[in-house]
């Protein structure tokens, strides 16, 4: 049992194989939050704890005249409201007479087998083989009458603890939540700690940034209505000497695609306090007498072993745990070309044909027909939400075209933009009070679209079916999934005014649910997310989609980054990668090398690609076939850091018995008569021989390791080379 309740010291440990976690049910039968770090064995970690009087700090009243227990100084699993803790709180509720105030206290708890569901929100699923308990806490506050119930699940064998919060009014009133928090965690020291986030822009999403932790609230948030390209709802908390091989490094990972908040504080004491969950803003929740508000789950790792070991974690547990769809890991990923790149919204089923004839030349599987299809769509003015096909531009209908498509031997894939409509669209004359817009006021608007009001029931069935009757309306194997705007207005028409407050979490809600019937309505297709590229690549779209588009920047070198950050928390295998035209002096080769980082494919009109080219794009889109047991499931490393000045970026994956891997490295800098660089590789077996490249060399894991491979100097810029080894 990977939890441990023990009667004398009142504490509760939570045991990985490599991690431990304790809580306390403390004086007066508060939570105390104790550790959280390499395992413990049995140890009581209570003697941590030091209570003096400390100025100007509250004391709960039935302290009585002892002044030396406060909460402003105590470790906290859920930090409280109005209690004299004057750090970030976990919760903010309007109770019913109108009180700020939480006052939560052990009532309950309860350990059980298995991983714990939410009813409302995707939460990662434990398989047959997992071992996995769950812990229900529940604090409640007897005036409010308000309960707050921790949950927990771990994972022992995969170093994964998981959180989440849910709110239960057993008043007889309404109560009003202002801010819940899924996770809160606090250490004793932060002085010395730092904060790694993954900010970025469309375009550039999840660029690394690393700070220094000082004594103020660091927040790290979206507030534009999804998880966004600007952050990501991913920190990680570390020493400030932690690299990418050692070190210790908390993660946290939050399980949302709407508006998020992650708040770390260092405190008067050097304490440090995180919490995360559903951002504050503009979130105001009735929770009506007997209903249960959920939160939604944070994922939490902990490693000794730096970045690459905290890494290492996330991948594999993301990789089992976290989709269901069979293409996850029964099925290998077919090698696609998007129309995109190609021909934007410029063209017809001759041209799709076309373009797919010249793509089976070059080994590709799949032909997405990407924006521009439905309704009346030649650019982005209009069009959006008439999910009907446009026989103008697809003359021979959708099933003809896939029909010649399925004959070349290929798949084919569509894409859709669900959540939006476009003011010049039937539907959004049809029903114009389904768009998001605040009465009487103008939408905002971007790339000329309006977000459906996703609230709605009668907007989701909406598009639960006309979505559906595409997908049965031909041989459809893939569907990309996009939303190209931030939201803004939010309103919906259907809720009266003291209800507003819900609509960002209903709309996320809603979304879901949408995803959620389209997905198992049709369990053969492969979907892929995107949001303006990698705008909301987050662990709740890929609990729906086993791949994410990562940016609409295609730059190869620019991509270096993209999949360095992508690569901290997120699997290679859910990475969206291609070759386009995008980096006019980036040889073919190379931007096939880095978009093997990933689902690999192209996004270029292919038609206009010599034999030449095409022969090299077979040759990348075979070897990619080739590679993709140790791309997909092997332990991936990134060997040198891009945002750092260098003249390589290089990463690895190594199977799982180390038995095979591939290296890649790319010149992204030539300096005059600089000195001989050498990659070195990771995570081989030390005392094994390895043959690298088929024969052209024979080293020893530690050789390769230790020593690395020379990379040769007399090459053009932006060179790449793959080294693939083997065990001899
Ligand atoms: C944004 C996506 O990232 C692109 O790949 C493309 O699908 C366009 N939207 C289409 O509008």
């Amino acid at each position: 049992m990977g939890i441990i309740y023990h009667e004398k010291h009142k504490t509760i440990t939570l045991h990985t194989k490599n991690s431990s976690y304790q809580m306390k049910i403390g004086n007066l039968d508060y939570l105390l939050h104790l550790y959280y770090g390499p395992s413990i064995c049995d140890a009581d970690m209570s003697y941590q704890i030091m209570q003096y009087d400390r100025g100007f700090s509250g004391n709960p009243y039935e302290s009585r005249n002892s002044r030396t227990f406060s909460l402003d100084a105590q470790p906290q699993e859920f930090s409280t409201q109005q209690q004299g803790d004057f750090r970030t709180s976990s919760i903010e509720v309007v109770n019913a007479d109108g009180s700020y105030s939480f006052h939560g206290k052990v009532s309950d708890y309860k350990i059980t087998k298995g991983k714990y569901k939410l009813d409302t929100l995707p939460c990662v699923f434990a398989n047959a083989d997992d071992t996995a308990d769950s812990l229900e806490i529940t604090l409640s506050d007897t005036v409010s009458k308000v309960d707050v119930v921790l949950l927990y699940s771990v994972y022992e064998e995969a170093d994964i603890i998981t959180r989440a919060a849910k709110v239960k009014n057993n008043g007889s009133e309404s109560i009003h939540l202002k801010k819940i928090m899924s996770v809160c965690l606090d250490f004793l020291n932060g002085s010395d700690m730092d904060i790694l986030s993954l900010p970025g822009r469309y375009g550039q999403e999840r660029q690394v940034e690393r700070q220094h932790m000082t004594h103020h609230i660091h927040t790290i948030g979206s507030v534009r209505g999804s998880s966004s390209h600007q952050q990501n709802p991913f920190v990680v908390l570390c020493d400030k000497d932690t690299d990418e091989d050692f070190g210790k490094c908390y993660g946290f990972s939050l399980m949302y695609s709407g508006n998020f908040l992650a708040e770390a504080e260092l405190d008067q004491y050097d304490q440090l306090r995180l919490v995360m969950g559903i951002h504050p803003k503009q979130f105001v929740y009735e929770v009506k007498p007997s209903e249960t508000f959920e939160g939604p789950e944070v994922v939490m790792a902990f490693s000794e072993h730096g970045f690459t070991g905290l890494t290492h974690l996330y991948h594999n547990f993301y990789r089992t745990n976290l989709c269901k769809s069979k293409y996850v890991s029964q099925i290998q990923r077919p090698v696609l070309i998007n129309s995109w790149e190609a021909a934007f919204m410029d063209f017809d089923d001759v041209k799709l044909v076309e373009i797919a004839k010249a793509a089976k030349n070059m080994g590709v599987d799949l032909l997405v027909m990407d924006d521009g299809w439905f309704g009346k769509r030649d650019d982005d003015n209009s069009g959006l939400g008439d999910w009907v096909v446009n026989e103008d531009k697809i003359k021979c209908g959708l099933h003809k075209l896939v029909e010649q498509i399925n004959q070349l031997g290929m798949k084919f894939g569509i894409w859709f933009e669900p959540e939006m409509v476009s003011e010049d669209s039937d539907l959004y004359r049809a029903h114009p009070e389904w768009a998001m817009q605040i009465p009487g006021r103008h939408a905002v608007r971007s790339r000329n679209q309006i977000a459906l009001d996703m609230s709605r029931k009668d907007v989701q069935d909406y598009l639960i079916r006309s979505v559906n009757s595409i997908l049965d309306d031909a041989d459809i194997f893939y569907v990309k999934w996009d939303i190209n705007r931030s939201l803004a207005d939010i309103w919906s028409n259907e809720l009266p005014a003291k209800k507003q407050g819900e609509v960002y979490h209903r709309y996320i809600l809603g979304l879901y649910r949408v995803m959620d019937n389209i997905i198992k309505t049709h369990p053969d297709i492969l979907f892929e997310g995107c949001s303006g590229g990698g705008g909301r690549y987050d662990p709740a779209m890929l609990h729906y989609y086993p791949q994410y588009w990562v940016s609409d920047n295609n730059h190869p070198i620019d991509r270096l980054k993209l999949h360095y950050g992508t690569s901290f928390v997120y699997p290679v295998s859910t990475m969206g990668a291609h070759i386009s035209d995008s980096g006019k002096f980036v040889p073919l080769k190379t931007k096939a090398v880095v978009a093997m980082c990933g689902t690999f494919g192209y996004e270029l009109d292919a038609t206009h690609l010599t034999d030449e080219e095409q022969a090299v794009c077979r040759e990348q889109s075979d070897l990619f076939r080739k590679y993709y047991p140790i791309i997909f499931e092997g332990d991936y490393y990134r060997l040198s850091n891009p945002f750092e000045p260098g003249n390589m970026t290089a990463w690895q994956h190594v199977t799982k018995d180390k038995k095979e891997s591939l290296l890649s490295v790319v010149v992204t800098n030539l300096t005059c008569n600089g000195p001989q660089e050498y990659v070195k590789a990771k995570g081989l077996k030390p005392q094994t021989m390895y043959d690298v490249n088929d024969g052209e060399l024979t080293l020893s894991g530690n050789a390769l390791m230790n020593a690395g491979l020379p990379i040769p100097r007399e090459v053009d810029e932006y060179t790449a080379f793959q080294f693939y080894m083997r065990e001899v």
